[in-house]
């Protein structure tokens, strides 16, 4: 396994040209164009990653998606050989509507190292970053993990922010949490972001805790594996046919997937690239000629998290890309 090279360096230029395609379509009202539009760009860009990849979390299966498939086979085909993850748009809705928070985001570790199951489609989760980690339990109540983290983290429990995805799924847990007198910060999409804000330096939030995507838990945990932070989650299936079929599968309905059952490779590396503005990344800023990206890139065996921004200049992209960023269509 070959992995001295930190192909984050190479993946965040797949998020910033997934980033600065999709945010040409900021709150024109299509999920799909914007989605699209990101994964045609990611797409041409991961090719020229020197890398032996394979997606096993994408744009779902074969047949439903033409880019991005889960099987696809991507990079440039040399070694290292590689799972990778790709959300090119996480929080489609956010960018259609116009709102904060979407981001590009690609993760990669050594091969068969990430968590990958399609018969449930969603994860209940708990996340903080790195001060809190070991002092959550996802099956401990919430007043305990809040106390547990507010101790860890040296604060009361009133200096506690919770992010919470605004479902009705989750109105017990929002009135467990209020009980407790910990802040809540309600979102409407992009729980990638807000597991990995609780990791960041003065982090918005403190606690990552509700039912989300399962993709997108294996993604934060490839974040929380370079940062240091933890994630604990549980399949959460949401009907009785979920249930046979976990049964079915011989999957265990209370197993806790800890950081390393997501992600079980040492060199993880993770890069993503902010849309819209967002409390995690900026977005994507057009001028004349160009625009300008925010993107954040990680590498589990250095530790190291750079923040970078790029300067784009249309013309001698587009020469050497065959990518249209200009137009929106
Ligand atoms: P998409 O970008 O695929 O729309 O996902 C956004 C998201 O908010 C995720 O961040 C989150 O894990 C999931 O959707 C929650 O699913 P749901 O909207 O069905 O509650």
């Amino acid at each position: 396994m070959r992995l001295e090279r930190n192909l984050g360096m190479d993946l965040v230029r797949c998020t910033e040209a997934a980033a600065l395609r999709a945010a040409r379509l900021m709150g024109r009202g299509d999920k799909n164009a914007a989605d699209q539009a990101a994964v045609d760009a990611m797409r041409f860009a991961l090719d020229a990653v020197p890398m032996d990849g394979v997606v096993v979390i994408g744009e779902g299966e074969k047949d439903e998606a033409p880019m991005l498939y889960i099987g696809e086979k991507v990079g440039s085909g040399d070694p290292p050989a590689v799972d990778v993850a790709v959300d090119p748009v996480e929080g489609t809705t956010l960018l259609a509507e116009g709102m904060p928070g979407a981001i590009a985001v690609v993760a990669l570790a050594e091969r068969g190292s990430l968590y990958h199951w399609s018969g449930i489609a969603y994860m209940d989760k708990l996340a903080v970053g790195p001060q809190a980690r070991g002092a959550i339990d996802i099956n401990a109540p919430v007043a305990e993990n809040i106390r547990n983290v507010a101790r860890a983290l040296k604060k009361e429990v009133e200096d506690i922010t919770v992010v919470v995805l605004d479902r009705p799924r989750h109105k017990d847990l929002i009135h467990q949490i209020r009980e407790t007198g910990a802040r809540i910060k309600l979102i409407l999409h992009g729980d990638v972001s807000a597991g990995i804000m609780t990791a960041i330096e003065d982090p918005p939030a403190d606690i990552l805790m509700g039912i989300g995507g399962a993709p997108e838990a294996v993604i934060t945990a490839c974040a929380m594996k370079c940062v240091g932070g933890e994630i604990q989650c549980k399949l959460w299936p949401r009907n009785d046919d979920e249930r046979a079929l976990a049964v079915a599968n011989g999957i265990d309905l209370e197993r806790v997937y800890c950081t390393s059952d997501l992600v079980r490779g040492e060199n993880v590396f993770f890069a993503a690239t902010g849309i819209t503005d967002g409390e995690f990344l900026r977005g994507v800023r057009y001028f004349s000629g160009g625009a300008r990206t925010y993107s954040v890139v990680m590498r589990s065996a250095s530790g190291t998290v750079r923040y970078i921004e790029s300067r784009h200049d249309w013309t001698k992209l587009m020469r050497i890309s065959g990518v249209d960023y200009v137009h929106a269509r």
